[in-house]
C-alpha cells in the first residue's frame, strides 16, 4: 500500500515541509506548523501540480537563442531597424510627428510585402480607399496580394 504522505505547513507564511518544525526556515515564525489533512493535501496537488523539470533561474549564458522566423519589408534600413525583419506574429508601433512620411513608409512597405508574395491587408481610419489607392499609384505599391479596407 502506498504509503500516505504528511504535510506541514507554516500558518504565517505558507512553507511546506514534510515533517513539523518549529521554526520556519523561511519566515522564522515560532510554532506555526500545522499538519494537513489529506483532503487539504489533494486540493494543493489540484491548484498547484507539479511541475516536472522546473528550475527556477539558469545562468543567462546557458540560455538558448530561440529560432525566429523573420521576412522582410523589402527596405534594408527598416530591415536592420526592426533587428533583421518583421517577426512572424509580432506588432510594431510606428511613431511620428505629423506628416514625417509614416503612411507613405507603411504602404511602400505593403506594397513591397505584397510583390513579394504575402497577402497584406492595409487598415486605415483616415484615409477612404480611393486616397490609398492614389498614394499606391504614386508609390508604385500596387498588387493584386495588397487589399485595403473599404471605406
Ligand atoms: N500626393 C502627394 N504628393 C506629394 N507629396 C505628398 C502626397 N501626399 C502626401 N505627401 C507628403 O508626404 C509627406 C508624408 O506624408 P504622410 O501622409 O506619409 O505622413 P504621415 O506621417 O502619415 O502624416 P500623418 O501624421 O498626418 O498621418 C508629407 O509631407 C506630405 O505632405
Ligand atoms: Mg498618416
Ligand atoms: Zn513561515
Amino acid at each position: 500500500m502506498a504509503k500516505v504522505k504528511t504535510l506541514f505547513e507554516c500558518q504565517a507564511c505558507g512553507h511546506q515541509s514534510s515533517k513539523w518544525l518549529g521554526k520556519c526556515p523561511n519566515c522564522g515564525a515560532w510554532d506555526q506548523f500545522l499538519e494537513l489533512n489529506s483532503k487539504q493535501i489533494e486540493v494543493l496537488k489540484e491548484i498547484n501540480p507539479p511541475r516536472k523539470n522546473f528550475i527556477g533561474a539558469i545562468p543567462i549564458t546557458e540560455v538558448e537563442h530561440e529560432k525566429v522566423e523573420r521576412f522582410s519589408t523589402g527596405d534594408k534600413e527598416l530591415d536592420l531597424v526592426l533587428g533583421g525583419g518583421i517577426v512572424n506574429g509580432s506588432l510594431v508601433l510606428v511613431g511620428g510627428s505629423p506628416g514625417v512620411g509614416k503612411s507613405t513608409l507603411l504602404l511602400k512597405i505593403a506594397g513591397n510585402i505584397a510583390q513579394n508574395n504575402k497577402k497584406v491587408l492595409y487598415v486605415s481610419a483616415e484615409e477612404s480607399a480611393s486616397q490609398i489607392k492614389l498614394r499606391s499609384d504614386r508609390l508604385q505599391s500596387n498588387s493584386d496580394n495588397l487589399f485595403c479596407s473599404l471605406k
